[in-house]
């Protein structure tokens, strides 16, 4: 697939069919997902991968807002950062995400990013417990690894609405 396709194509999905994703397609996804960039080389993304039902339905219930859909995606990878290798941990699991869902697309899969880093299991309760909380008390998360999100991933027959027209010139600071 060219790049122009492919970044067309990058849509967040939240709907799949229950199709499980074969492993040799998931092992090109994370194959491709590391070979994200990262600061000073420093390689600090990894990767959980998580392709049980009643577990991606429990990841589901991290957030009361925003995570639910996942829990009818076939497949969900989880993106963490350690942050003993480096401070950039963040930016670096940010673009092996990325990459992620680019490697999605040429897959001819579906994604849509969970956001776990400092997010609330509940929108108004400011002081309650977080995502990662949630999601340390039931996946085996490597001792000292943050999480940056969780990418919800499957084969969809669902064509979303197109987003609306902004107007990006705004956004690009000519001198
Ligand atoms: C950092 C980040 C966090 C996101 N978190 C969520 C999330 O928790 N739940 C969700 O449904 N979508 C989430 N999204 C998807 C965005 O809502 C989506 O990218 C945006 O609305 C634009 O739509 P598009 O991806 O189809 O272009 C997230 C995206 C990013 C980049």
């Amino acid at each position: 697939m060219d790049f122009k396709t492919l970044i067309a194509k990058r849509r967040s999905i939240r709907k799949f069919e229950p199709q499980t994703v074969p492993q040799e397609v998931v092992d090109r996804l994370v194959e491709a997902t590391l070979t994200a960039p990262s600061s000073r080389n420093s390689h600090s993304t990894h990767l959980m991968v998580i392709d049980n039902p009643e577990l991606i339905a429990r990841m589901a219930e991290m957030r009361d807002y925003g995570s639910s859909f996942m829990k009818n995606a076939p497949l969900a990878i989880l993106v963490m950062g350690d942050p003993s290798v480096t401070d950039k941990w963040l930016v670096n699991a940010s673009i092996s995400a990325t990459m992620l869902q680019l490697a999605c697309v040429d897959e001819g899969l579906g994604s849509c990013w969970v956001h776990v880093d400092g997010s609330l299991c509940f929108k108004d309760d400011p002081e309650g417990p977080k995502a990662d909380e949630f999601l340390r008390k039931l996946l085996p998360i490597p001792e000292g690894m943050n999480i940056l999100c969780a990418m919800a991933i499957g084969y969809t027959t669902f064509t979303p609405a197109d987003l609306p027209v902004w107007d990006k010139a705004t956004h690009i600071h000519r001198l």
